[in-house]
């Protein structure tokens, strides 16, 4: 007999005691509906992991319960990093630490040591020091946390650098590569190296989730360090989301483009945030974008597992860290599952689930509003979703004879069209999306005419780069635009064509429309102003038959 998910035994040493069971009566590869999450990441072969912290851990017996029945990963949320096991130099205490191993290897679990090269929670002394002495005072750190537990086979992984990059994709100007340079990255990976061979050594960031700006710094910088033999073997992505800021789409296929590299990769510190209070309506919200992390994870082979930043909104960092937010996490603070752990739990299990064939509702007819030359927001009527997979978002379409190319992807029921045609007439239409890719049947079109593009006009040009290329895939990075005239423009079209076979499957700093094999990339709205001279650039990602070599080349610009 399956359980439902619902009717999973409250009581933890049941729950533990009916896993356990599981265990021995189930094949290889299988597990109960109603079993904890950590049994069916197994049995994927995956981790499901959580941050712990070392007060609740002794205070509080439903935290450690959970934390031990639910999760087969543990990662210290504070007192593995430096200011806890080394607050004064040569002086380090191990306990935190030591308390949070042991924990892991009394409930087998793996620990993901957190971290060792980072520009906060570093005591001061460290960040005054001169360029050698902060290089000797890291690898002397370096070898003594990770030499401490590298025979110990709980720990089997570390972040090595936490945070090197900027919000834009720039080196971070922190005291680290303040003092010195970029060379502390390598330096560092080596010298952890040297401490264990045997560990699985990471470099771990927040907002690289999806491809943009800085998860292609990383990409690049990933890329280099490989080619230089330095030890990265893995990418961790935090994964602090808010609801309000919209679902990072890209996400598998940024996942994708970082296994091509040939590393591993993990979703190391997801939480969810929303405006508090919670309310039914953000906790359904809350819980497609738990699911959406989770099944980006198990649909890319090299994605080890998923940590969940805390598991009980009772002890999260995010109320304290981002006023006015919180509930970001899979319990409530009093212990009770939300819809979020519902999510993970079937993302988890997913296979033995049933087929949701059901399409949603038609969305209504939408509304457009703040029309200019290049741009309109657009607003609807939400759809409903029964199939059981839930709303996923909309697709935005503009109609345009047989085949109507898609102008966006929205998980509201509003979007912000940009990179628009000026004095251009749009019908365009909504179709919602269920989390199993069902569509619904087309809105009902709204029609709408573009301003003038209107200011000044001229002539740019472009160029593209191969920034990198794999068997079936490459990036097209910087294509740099030019103004080329004697005056500012005010917007820019590069158009360009595709090989057959080829598609676009990512892109930065422009907006990509296609049709047929056509591409045209319009500014954005940071982007389009150019003096005379003056360049920007964009940049995007192709996959292409395995073993073709052809690459895009061949750009033409029109302002604007
Ligand atoms: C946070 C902890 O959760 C807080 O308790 C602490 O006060 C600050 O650090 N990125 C990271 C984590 O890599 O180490 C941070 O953890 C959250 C952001």
């Amino acid at each position: 007999m399956l359980l439902r998910p619902g009717t999973r035994p409250r009581t933890f040493a049941v729950a533990a005691l009916l896993g356990l069971l599981a265990v021995f009566f189930l094949p290889v590869g299988q597990a109960d509906a109603s079993a904890p999450l950590r049994q069916h990441a197994a049995a994927r072969g995956k981790f499901i992991g959580t941050a712990l912290a070392t007060g609740p851990l002794s205070n509080e017996t439903q935290y450690r319960n959970i934390a031990a029945t639910e999760f087969n990963q543990i990662t210290a949320e504070n007192v593995m990093k430096w200011d806890s096991i080394q607050p004064n130099q040569g002086q380090f205490n191990f306990s935190g630490a030591d308390t949070i191993v042991n924990f892991a290897t009394q409930n087998n679990q793996q620990v993901h040591g957190h971290t060792l090269v980072w520009h906060n929670q570093t005591p001061g002394w460290v960040q005054g020091l001169n360029a050698t002495a902060m290089r000797q005072a890291m690898q002397t750190h370096i070898s003594q946390v990770v030499g401490r537990y590298a025979d110990n086979p709980a720990v089997v992984s570390w972040d090595v650098v936490n945070e090197v990059f900027d919000d834009n994709g720039n080196m971070r100007s922190s005291f680290w590569y303040n003092t010195l340079g970029l060379s502390f990255i390598a330096d560092a990976f080596r010298a952890a190296r040297a401490a264990d061979p045997n560990a699985r050594l990471c470099i771990n960031d927040y907002n690289v989730e999806g491809i943009n700006s800085k998860s292609t710094a990383m990409y690049n910088l990933v890329q280099s360090l490989r080619q230089q033999n330095v030890p990265v073997d893995c990418v961790g992505f935090q994964s602090h989301l808010a609801i309000q800021y919209g679902f990072p789409t890209s996400f598998q296929q940024n996942l994708e483009r970082f296994a091509a590299l040939g590393v591993q990769v993990r979703i190391t510190e997801v939480d969810i945030r929303m405006q508090t209070p919670r309310n039914s309506s953000k906790d359904a919200t809350q819980a497609t974008y738990y699911r959406d992390v989770v099944r980006a994870c198990m649909a890319v082979s090299a994605c080890a597992g998923v940590t969940i930043w805390g598991f009980t909104d009772r002890h999260s960092w995010v109320p304290d860290t981002f006023p006015g937010e919180g509930a970001a996490l899979i319990y409530d603070e009093n212990y009770q599952q939300k819809p979020a752990y519902t999510a993970v739990h079937d993302a988890l299990a997913e296979g033995g689930g049933t087929d949701d064939t059901t399409p949603p509702t038609t969305p209504g007819t939408p509304a457009a509003s703040n029309v200019t030359a290049t741009s309109a927001t657009l607003t609807w009527t939400a759809s409903t979703d029964s199939g059981g997979s839930g709303l996923a978002g909309y697709n935005v379409y503009r109609e345009q004879g047989t085949t109507d190319p898609q102008l966006g992807q929205s998980s509201t029921n509003s979007i912000n069209l940009t990179g628009l045609s000026p004095s251009t007439q749009y019908q365009v239409y909504v179709r919602a999306r269920d989390g199993a890719g069902n569509l619904s049947t087309p809105s009902a079109a709204v029609t709408f005419t573009t301003s003038e593009g209107g200011g000044p006009t001229g002539p740019c040009t472009a160029a593209g780069t191969v920034q990198t290329q794999w068997n079936n895939g490459y990036v097209i990075q910087p294509v740099t635009v030019t103004n080329s005239g004697s005056s500012a423009i005010n917007g820019w079209t590069v158009t360009f064509t595709l090989p057959a076979g080829h598609s676009i499957t990512g892109s930065w700093n422009a907006a990509l429309t296609t049709s047929g094999q056509t591409v045209t990339a319009r500014n954005v709205s940071y982007n389009g102003n150019l003096g005379p001279n003056g360049s920007t650039s964009f940049g995007f990602q192709v996959s292409r038959p395995n073993g073709n070599t052809q690459t895009v080349s061949g750009y033409t610009c029109a302002s604007p």
